[in-house]
């Protein structure tokens, strides 16, 4: 089985700054120096969107530093907090499709992974976060479904579903339907990941199964009601693993609360 690592959410800033007392920048090194250790064999890093706090070009060449020495390919997406501008001035490098948009069709293997651009600009205001994939960016997607070697996951910051948490729910992809027309033509897509929630939540939308990852900083509680969006929680940073195989499997990993090494495990079950 292949691996692939999930980290959404980073939400890195100028360095020095914090939120909720968390620094993005060191948090996210520690997580990712846990998963590598854990899974030196992983084949693929997906960073699922809201890289940046602000998109700011400081908090993109931040991220490009903590980047630097990863020694596996990785791929980065567009949130809500990004500016796919800045993002794409600071990585250069970085293959946009022909309108400019973030998307990749990415192959492991008979499995297609496809990274969706749900960011919704320019303009790139820090008072609008609902996602949204225009005429062109769903265009794309059809066409990298239609050509795909065997089954798809779908990666996308926002997801195209409710989750019951109020707040979050208004700020959703918001041509939810449009998106699933897309999907309905085929009969590939096998899972969607996702982030934007800062919450561990698997479920089932429009007969589609889906995960959604924690963040490696604060999360988001689960109060369904009366929940602003800027409402967070300092809860134990997380990151995703998925293998993938004939079967798709996701788990996710608090890293602040794992256990170093398999000798530090204790006996739950004595005779
Ligand atoms: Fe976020
Ligand atoms: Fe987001």
């Amino acid at each position: 089985m292949q691996k692939l690592l999930i980290f959404t959410d980073l939400h890195f800033r100028t360095p020095g700054e914090t939120i909720l007392g968390v620094d993005p920048e060191s948090r996210f090194k520690e997580g990712l120096s846990h998963a590598l250790r854990r899974y030196p064999d992983t084949a693929h890093l997906i960073l699922m969107g809201d890289l940046t706090n602000s998109g700011k070009v400081i908090e993109y060449e931040a991220l490009k530093a903590a980047l630097s020495e990863v020694p596996v390919p990785y791929t980065l997406m567009c949130g809500n907090h990004d500016n796919r501008l800045n993002l794409l001035e600071t990585f250069p490098e970085i293959e946009a499709i022909a309108t400019g948009h973030l998307q990749r069709a990415l192959d492991i293997g008979d499995i297609r992974l496809i990274t969706l651009d749900t960011l919704d600009g320019p303009p790139f205001r820090n008072d609008y976060h609902e996602g949204h994939l225009c005429a062109d960016r769903l265009s794309w997607l059809e066409t990298a479904l239609a050509s795909a070697p065997g089954k798809v996951i779908i990666c996308m910051h926002h997801p195209a579903w409710s989750t019951g948490l109020s707040g979050m729910d208004e700020i959703k992809l918001r041509n939810a339907d449009a998106f699933f027309e897309v999907l309905d033509r085929f009969n590939n897509v096998a899972h969607i990941l996702t982030g934007h929630l800062h919450r561990t939540i698997s479920g089932k939308a429009r007969g589609y199964s889906f995960s959604t990852f924690k963040s490696p900083n604060i999360q988001t509680p689960l109060f369904l009601e009366n929940l602003h969006i800027s409402q967070s929680t300092p809860e134990p940073g997380a990151y995703g693993l998925v293998l993938l195989g004939d079967d798709i499997i996701v788990h996710t990993e608090d890293f602040q609360l794992a256990l170093d090494d398999v000798e530090h495990c204790r006996e739950a079950l004595p005779d």
